[in-house]
């Protein structure tokens, strides 16, 4: 398949030539991460993912800073600005190191982050990597968080051809169980004591979904 993904300014990405999805053989990816010059962006039906850029700090501050939003996250809530500008940064270094990819939740309809969803972790030898999403709270509820995991994962299976995506997850976080559930994820395992959420010792829940399981 040759996958042509147009950045913000409408332009091809230079993202690969020829990518594998020859995923009952299990044959490695023809492209290599560093062909992607750019994080792409990524349309679904209602959502539009895009690179964060410097004049999204306030907003994204706001869904980090939200105790709500933090409230089963392995970080505390942002309390300035400036950690906003730090993440900002450690997403850059994410991306040229290839091996974390974050994209800001906007609405196709209005250009505001609203949240952020990502691929990380990515293990290339092994063609796998790790999801993580949040959403502000005044968005919750709306079927985005869904719709933002299940494009992310179509982007890790065609364009990355990755084989496996996985989830840890809080088993008391109820509705992200549910997103990744939606999303056609499987339920693998239970790590015992694995953090320690805001000062208390938690469990964590393994979810994982394979390249040949994904329903687009
Ligand atoms: C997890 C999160 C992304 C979900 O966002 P959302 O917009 O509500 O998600 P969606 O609307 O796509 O789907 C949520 C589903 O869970 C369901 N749900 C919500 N709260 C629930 C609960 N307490 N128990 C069971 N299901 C619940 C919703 O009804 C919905 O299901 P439906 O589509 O069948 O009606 C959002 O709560 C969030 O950003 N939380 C903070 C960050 C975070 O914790 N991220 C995940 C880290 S693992």
């Amino acid at each position: 398949m040759l996958a042509t993904i147009r950045d913000d300014n409408g332009k091809a990405a230079t993202l690969v030539g020829q990518i594998s999805r020859n995923l009952m053989t299990d044959t490695a990816p023809q492209h290599s991460l560093s062909d992607l010059t750019v994080l792409p962006s990524l349309d679904s039906e209602r959502l539009h993912l895009r690179p964060i850029r410097e004049d999204d700090l306030p907003d994204l501050y706001a869904v980090f800073a939200d105790p709500d939003v933090m409230r089963y996250w392995t970080r505390p809530p942002m309390r300035d600005i400036a950690e906003a500008r730090a993440f900002l940064a450690e997403i850059a270094q994410h991306f040229d190191a290839r091996t974390g990819f974050k994209w800001g939740i906007t609405r196709k309809d209005n250009d505001r982050v609203i949240g952020t969803a990502s691929l990380f972790r990515l293990d290339t030898p092994h063609n796998t990597a790790e999801i993580g999403y949040a959403l502000g709270s005044a968005h919750w509820g709306n079927g985005y968080a869904a719709e933002a995991v299940r494009r992310v994962c179509q982007f890790g299976f065609e364009d990355l051809a990755l084989r496996r995506i996985e989830a840890d997850i809080n088993p008391r976080h109820h509705a992200s169980i549910h997103v990744v559930e939606k999303a056609g994820f499987q339920r693998e395992g239970v790590l015992r004591e694995r953090y320690i959420y805001n000062g208390e010792i938690q469990d964590v829940v393994y979810y994982g979904l394979l390249a040949r399981e994904f329903v687009r």
